[in-house]
């Protein structure tokens, strides 16, 4: 099983809308799917959970990060839900040890059941963050084309305590960046100026698809996609003329963050 963690300190930049698309694409392709929502929020829970797709485990994330993890339901796609109490374990540092050997002991028990484990993060790093990126295999980083989220991509990687630089040095080697995916890209001169800056500056960080047309990974901004989410849908069986649009501009970028974990669609 690989594991992939959705990361970004930035709040509303695409990680659950991005999480849970590409979660129902794997699971679509054939792939064994889990998904672990560690925010909250819930926002890639409650889509996920509507869709009908997954199997929804009777425990939470919390659950889980305790070591306190029931049982897994079968089926090839299986959501373990956010809840409310996620936010509370920061505020518990005697239990932040008990939480990072939880979650690998978790991935480790499932290991040969799925291909595939994607995980939701919460925005403003904590010990669930930290957990995500102390035991995963790979971190994406949806951002927003604006010189704020640019900003942000140096504390991203040097974080003195969450930096993906200080984590895969100090903790977890094997973390490798499949890169900064650009997301609600819009066809602007300010935009447009933006990504030629990320492509300038951070080319080795973005995820390079080897098509001169679409040189980097990136997923425009479009409303099916939000709607899709609102609705638990995924997006390329939205029977709409801009929905199937918006599902061939996306699909290139997700086949090639799949190719990057090595899972074969
Ligand atoms: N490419 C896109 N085009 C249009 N809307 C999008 C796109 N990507 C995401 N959205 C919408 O933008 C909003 C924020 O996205 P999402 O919740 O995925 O961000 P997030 O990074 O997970 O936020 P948070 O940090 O709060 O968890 C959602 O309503 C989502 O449906
Ligand atoms: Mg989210």
């Amino acid at each position: 099983m690989k594991t992939l963690v959705l990361a970004n300190q930035k709040g509303g930049v695409g990680k659950s809308a991005v999480g849970s698309q590409l979660a129902y694409y794997l699971a679509e392709k054939g792939k064994r799917v889990l998904f672990l929502d560690f925010d909250h929020q819930k926002n890639s829970t409650k889509p996920i959970v509507k869709s009908g797709r997954a199997a929804v485990a009777s425990f939470h994330t919390t659950d889980l990060l305790l070591g306190q993890a029931g049982v897994m339901p079968d089926g090839n796609f299986v959501i373990v839900p956010g809840d409310d109490s996620l936010s509370s374990l920061e505020r518990q540092p005697d239990k932040h040890n008990i939480i990072a050997n939880a979650l690998k002991a978790f991935l480790e028990k499932y290991d040969a059941q799925f291909d595939v484990c994607i995980v939701d993060t919460n925005p403003n790093p904590d010990i669930r963050y930290a957990a995500a990126l102390i035991t995963g295999d790979f971190v994406l980083s949806p951002i927003q084309l604006n010189q704020e989220a640019i900003d942000g991509i140096g504390s991203l990687l040097n974080h003195s305590r969450y930096g993906y630089r200080k984590i895969k040095q100090a903790i977890n080697p094997k973390l490798e960046l499949i890169g900064i995916l650009p997301n609600m890209v819009e066809p602007t001169p300010f935009q447009r100026a933006n990504f030629a800056q990320l492509a300038k500056h951070f080319a080795q960080l973005l995820i390079a698809t080897g098509n001169p047309d679409m040189p980097y990974a990136h997923i425009p901004k479009r409303s099916s996609i939000a709607e899709a989410q609102a609705e638990g849908a995924f997006l390329a069986t939205v029977k709409k003329t801009a929905a199937r649009e918006a599902w061939r501009e996306i699909k290139p970028s997700f086949d090639v963050i799949a190719q990057r974990m090595k899972l074969e669609v």
